[in-house]
């Protein structure tokens, strides 16, 4: 949610930093701005409402020279998608400018109070409170960037990232975070000399160097081209950077021939789940092996309960993982939404486990929910897909999907990897707590091993996907409904189809299809049942049986020759057979391809759906 770009060094800033905010769009493309400190020393700061692309158009003439700059991609959260109220925002004489991501909460108050004191102001945003507020302490304590920076945060409430710009100080960048991930990158430039660089995620930093250090939590850092790198939290205090080397392959960032990411991702995901799955899953001593639980063995094997917080699509993996914990560990899982969850008052007993499943490792009711359950003694445990990122910091212990960076906004490889990580997770404690037969144990690793295969099968199978979609264009709604393991398959159907092509979608469990949603059902509404030939099979094939008899359309994922669902169906999507946990993994790849076309056929920019973010980071 919102995407922010900097550099300082010897060259040129600005290709640097429009390369970074097209890296960083997905967080967040309703308009953007760049601000430049030219040789001569002039700050100047560039606007534009729409994409990165707009921003780029209307600096066509304009002057970018300088070697250092800031850039922002915005997802409006005070004020209207617009150039005034895009960052970066200048302070009122123009010496600063400052790109933020998060919330200023009590920038109301601040703002009334600046004004009683003759300030003016442009925008009606938190951001530009916030860059008056620095100059407002600049002036008032007559101090240096630095600290006015720091007495501008001790007044504030609220999340940040932030990165600030001196006209008169062309040799130094200033950047803080509270709440909103900020990660700098240290590098070298071809003559030996020092350059920093600032991003939200590492994505616009890996090109020119794996040396970053993660901001924490209430610490301001300045740099200079001299090589000066000084942290220090609002009280001044010194701290010592952390450097770490980040493993991330540019091609990772690239559409690699595909016309969007999310239909890379999807392509992605068997190739993504075997590197998921590497080391983990010992196919030849049948055997899963996660450091993450080995690590904190008594903690499994004394809880009595986890918790699951998500938000979602990583709420529905979680809840597909609940169905496997539970089955295979047998300890009582629940399921909760993050943004819920931090509000109420739940009881956490201390052999709680709450397990935080984030693809971004930063949203914030997540982050939330779990420091709430820090706070009454739980022990913490992350899945994320972002090394490095704040959930897996804050957590006790872990596991990472290892699927690749996720760029497309609608949620595809990070949900198959989720379910996947908690069904190795369920094997793992299973393996702990020996809740299966060996058999039984042997057998799941068996299976697991060939769901990468079979979800290429899968991909191969249903290729005229495109075609069909073309059909349901006109629709205004879809119900999806699955039973037991598809029940969350069917939400995330619904999701994805709401998310990238408009069309109002609901998912529902197949058998409470008659306790209400039934009523909307005519020739009209198309219905997608996840019906394989496993479980409960029958039962689905009578929900099947009762919307045919209503004219509704279905359509059906079904398991490979199978004809009694497909009979009856209007269109069918072929998976391979395999056990019952394992059937998401399969059943979401044509749902997530029928979402992809239906958006296509429709026209949407299925990579940045209107008013989503990818991460976000504000509640
Ligand atoms: C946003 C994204 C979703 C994602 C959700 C949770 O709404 O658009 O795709 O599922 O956040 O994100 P997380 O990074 O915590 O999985």
């Amino acid at each position: 949610m919102c995407g922010i770009v900097g550099y300082i060094g010897e060259q040129q800033a600005y290709p640097i930093l429009i390369k970074g905010l097209h890296r960083l769009e997905y967080r967040g493309y309703d308009s953007a701005g760049i601000s430049l400190i030219n040789d001569k020393g002039d700050l100047s700061v560039y606007k534009a409402k729409g994409k990165v692309s707009m921003l780029e158009e209307s600096v066509k003439e304009k002057d970018v020279t300088g070697t250092i700059g800031i850039a922002h991609t915005r997802w409006a959260t005070h004020g209207e998608p617009n150039a005034v109220n895009a960052h970066p925002h200048y302070s009122q004489s123009k010496n600063l400018a400052l790109v933020h991501n998060g919330i200023i909460e009590n920038y109301k108050s601040l703002r009334a109070e600046m004004e009683k004191n003759g300030m003016t102001f442009c925008s009606d945003t938190d951001t530009e409170v916030l860059v008056q507020l620095v100059e407002y302490m600049q002036n008032s304590h007559k101090c240096d960037l630095y600290t006015a920076v720091q007495l501008a945060l001790k007044n504030v409430i609220g999340a940040y990232a932030i990165a600030i710009l001196e006209k008169s100080k062309p040799d130094q960048l200033v950047c803080a975070r509270k709440g909103s991930p900020l990660i700098i990158g240290v590098g070298k430039s071809d003559n030996g000399r020092a350059e920093f660089y600032l991003g939200s995620d590492a994505t616009p930093i890996v090109e020119y160097t794996n040396q970053v250090i993660y901001l924490k939590d209430e610490e301001i850092a300045i740099m200079d081209r001299r090589g000066r790198l000084d942290i220090t939290n609002l009280s001044n205090v010194k701290q010592t950077p952390q450097l770490v080397t980040i493993q991330m392959n540019l091609d990772q960032l690239e559409k690699g021939g595909f016309p969007h990411f999310m239909l890379k991702e999807i392509w992605e995901q068997p190739n993504a789940l075997r590197t998921c799955i590497r080391g983990r899953l010992n196919v030849t001593d049948k055997d899963v092996l996660l450091s993450g639980i080995i690590d904190h063995k008594e903690k499994f094997l004394k809880c009595r309960r986890i918790i699951i917080c998500a938000c979602g699509t990583s709420w529905h993996s979680a809840l597909i993982g609940k169905y496997f914990i539970e089955e295979a560990a047998q300890i009582p899982v629940e399921v909760e939404y993050a943004s819920e969850f931090r509000y109420r008052n739940p009881v956490i007993y201390p052999d709680d486990i709450v397990i935080a499943v984030s693809q971004s490792g930063e949203t914030a009711d997540t982050l939330a929910a779990i420091q709430l359950a820090k706070s009454k003694g739980a022990f913490l445990y992350g899945i994320c897909n972002v090394i490095g990122s704040s959930i897996a910091r804050a957590t006790d212990s872990g596991t990472y999907l290892h699927v690749g960076p996720e760029i497309g906004v609608a949620s595809t490889k990070a949900f198959t990897g989720q379910v996947i990580t908690l069904a190795l997770l369920g094997l793992a404690i299973a393996k702990e707590k020996k809740t299966l037969s060996d058999e039984m144990f042997h057998m799941l690793v068996d299976e697991f091993q060939m769901i990468p295969d079979k979800m290429q099968w899968t991909l191969e199978h249903n290729k005229g996907i495109d075609k069909f979609a073309q059909m349901f264009t006109y629709c205004k709604n879809f119900i999806y409904l699955g039973r037991g393991y598809n029940y969350p398959v069917a939400l995330e159907g619904a999701l994805k189809l709401k998310e990238i092509s408009y069309i109002h979608a609901e998912g529902y469990p197949a058998a409470e299809m008659k306790h209400g949603p039934i009523a909307l059902i005519d020739e009209e509404m198309p219905v997608v049942v996840i019906a394989p030939k496993r479980g409960m099979y029958e039962k689905v094939v009578s929900n099947i049986q009762e919307i045919k008899s209503r004219k509704g359309k279905i359509i059906s994922v079904v398991t490979q020759h199978d004809t009694v669902v497909k009979g009856m169906s209007d269109y069918t999507f072929v998976i391979p057979d395999t056990r019952d946990c394992f059937v998401p993994l399969l059943a979401v790849i044509p749902l997530q391809l029928l979402s992809y076309y239906v958006a296509i056929a429709k026209g949407r920019n299925v990579d940045q759906p209107r008013n989503l973010a990818k991460s976000v980071t504000v509640e």
